[in-house]
């Protein structure tokens, strides 16, 4: 039997248990197999969390999946982890890459299911993050509007004899401040470039938007929390009058009014828009979701490497990426009992945080009954706050405008050094560590950042103390 060690599992690849796409996903790398007591043990835990801490804390699969579900979650994890080649290749299963691109897999840019990062000097890629760019205006559904010639994402890499379509650089400008107390903070702020436009200069009034890959936890479980839920916790209008005025991202996907819920600004409706998106945004992968690979008409070496009729990744394997992306674990709070954790808990909702990041939130319906009607602890409500100056990146997209953003879920947020070995955040990655994400905070947060500020620095490091046991 041949078995494949992928994040640590090992993936037996029998004939006989397998379909044969899973035999496809399967390499020949032999490995010895773990008994499966092993796994058993890893998949203990309670509502859909996983006790581990390591650097493969995001990669575990829900507590409470069947045998079944656990394969295709390992054959998924084969798709979303693994490079994808150009075409044609001996690798049928993965070929299609490009023409243009932003990265070979996934995995690539949400390492080990986590999150990427900006280039930290002016010298590096962007290799984990993107730019998307628009010109004022908006697309026939609503969207931003393309840039002429380039579209409304910048993909820097290409494959043999197309040209990629520009390198984003990035420097870093320090903003000092100052606590309340007299200590003192520097701040970082990034400034954009696009060297080396291939197809003429962008236009003046082009818009652009750093964004970091987030992580990919407990994805399936914001999925199924129902639209009222997300209704009720709205207030548009600021009725309470507490300076939070969250709305539900509604707008036209694929011609139908939808509710965002996934992307720094809620633009995708569900796990499977985002990641078809992914697939031929960021990878050049059709599907039977995008047909057509995203090559511009003047991109004319674009379009002619492009020639495949039938989509470059089947449903079977958007199916399974899509379900493995639904599927995976949160890692538990950790040192609940602490002393200091308890104490910023409870800090977090004086100071109003758990106002946008919502503690408690039930799950409705979903076709994983390890996912249906269960009490998760997203610390999100998946709304658009006005985050003021401070974050607007300028670039409408869709109905959220350039100063709106969807705040993100902070579990697991505290992992991010543990996993990815940086500790970026917020949707360009600006932040370092969660005491400067919260400084950054503005509009609809600053009642909340104020108060953050005000408190003694004991206070705000037992705040910080909470969110990395998150
Ligand atoms: C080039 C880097 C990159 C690659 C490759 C990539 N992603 Fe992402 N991913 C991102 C970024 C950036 C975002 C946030 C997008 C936004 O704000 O519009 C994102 C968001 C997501 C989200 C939504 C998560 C959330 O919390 O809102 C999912 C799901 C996702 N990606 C899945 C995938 C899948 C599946 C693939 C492979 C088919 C993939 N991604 C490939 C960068 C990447
Ligand atoms: C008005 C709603 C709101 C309030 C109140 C609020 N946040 Fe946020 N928070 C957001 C949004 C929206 C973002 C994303 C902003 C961005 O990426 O530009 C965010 C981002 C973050 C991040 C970075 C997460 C990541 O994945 O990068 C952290 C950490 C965070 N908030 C913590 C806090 C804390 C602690 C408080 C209380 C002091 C707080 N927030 C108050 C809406 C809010």
């Amino acid at each position: 039997m041949i078995t494949r060690r992928l994040h640590g599992w090992i993936i037996a690849c029998s004939p006989l248990a397998l379909s044969s796409l899973a035999l496809a996903a399967c390499a020949s790398e032999p490995t010895p197999i773990t008994p499966h007591g092993d796994l058993d043990r890893r998949l203990a835990g309670t509502s859909g969390t996983v006790p581990y801490a390591t650097g493969l804390a995001y990669t575990y699969p829900l507590p409470g999946l069947s045998t079944r579900e656990r394969e295709d979650f390992l054959v998924g994890n084969n798709f979303f982890s693994d490079n994808w080649v150009t075409a044609p290749s001996s690798t049928t299963a993965r070929d299609g890459l490009g023409p243009t691109f932003n990265a070979r897999a996934c995995g690539a840019c949400h390492t080990d299911d986590g999150r990427g990062r900006p280039p930290l000097d002016e010298g590096e890629d962007f290799l984990s993050a993107l730019v998307r760019v628009s010109v004022p205006g908006a697309s026939t559904d609503g969207g931003p509007l393309g840039v002429p010639s380039y579209g409304d994402q910048i993909q820097p890499f290409a494959i043999l004899g197309v040209p990629g379509e520009a390198r984003p650089r990035v420097q870093w400008e320090e903003v000092p401040g100052s606590y309340p107390d007299g200590a003192t903070y520097t701040l970082m702020r990034p400034l954009l470039t696009l060297a080396d436009p291939s197809f003429g200069p962008l236009p003046d009034d082009v818009m652009t938007s750093i964004r970091v890959a987030p992580a990919m936890i407990g994805l399936g479980f914001l999925e199924a929390i129902p639209i009222e839920t997300l209704d009720a916790l709205a207030d548009p209008d600021d009725r309470d009058g507490d300076g939070i005025s969250g709305r539900v991202h509604r707008h036209l996907e694929d011609g139908a009014m939808v509710v965002g819920r996934f992307g720094w600004k809620a633009t995708a409706s569900s796990v499977r828009a985002q990641t078809a998106g992914a697939f031929v945004g960021d990878m050049g992968i059709t599907t039977s979701v995008h047909p057509n690979d995203d090559c511009p008409p003047e991109q004319l070496a674009c379009s002619e490497a492009f020639a495949q009729s039938e989509p470059e990744a089947g449903d079977e394997v958007l199916d399974v990426v899509v379900y493995y992306s639904r599927t995976l674990a949160v890692p538990a709070l950790r040192d609940p009992t602490d002393l200091e954790v308890r104490t910023g808990s409870a800090l977090f909702d004086a100071v109003g945080c758990a106002e946008c990041h919502v503690r408690s939130i039930e799950t409705g319906e979903s076709d994983v009954p390890a996912i249906a009607h269960v009490t998760i602890q997203p610390f999100t409500d998946l709304l658009l706050h006005d985050m003021g100056e401070e974050l607007a990146d300028h670039r409408p997209d869709h109905d959220a405008s350039g100063r709106e953003w969807r705040t993100p879920p902070l579990w697991g947020v505290g992992l991010v050094p543990v996993v990815n070995r940086h500790d970026r955040l917020l949707h360009d990655g600006r932040a370092r560590g969660v005491e400067e994400a919260i400084l950054w905070h503005g509009g609809e947060a600053s009642r909340a950042r104020d108060a953050f500020r005000a408190l003694s620095a004991e206070d705000r490091a037992r705040l910080v103390r909470f969110l990395g046991a998150l």
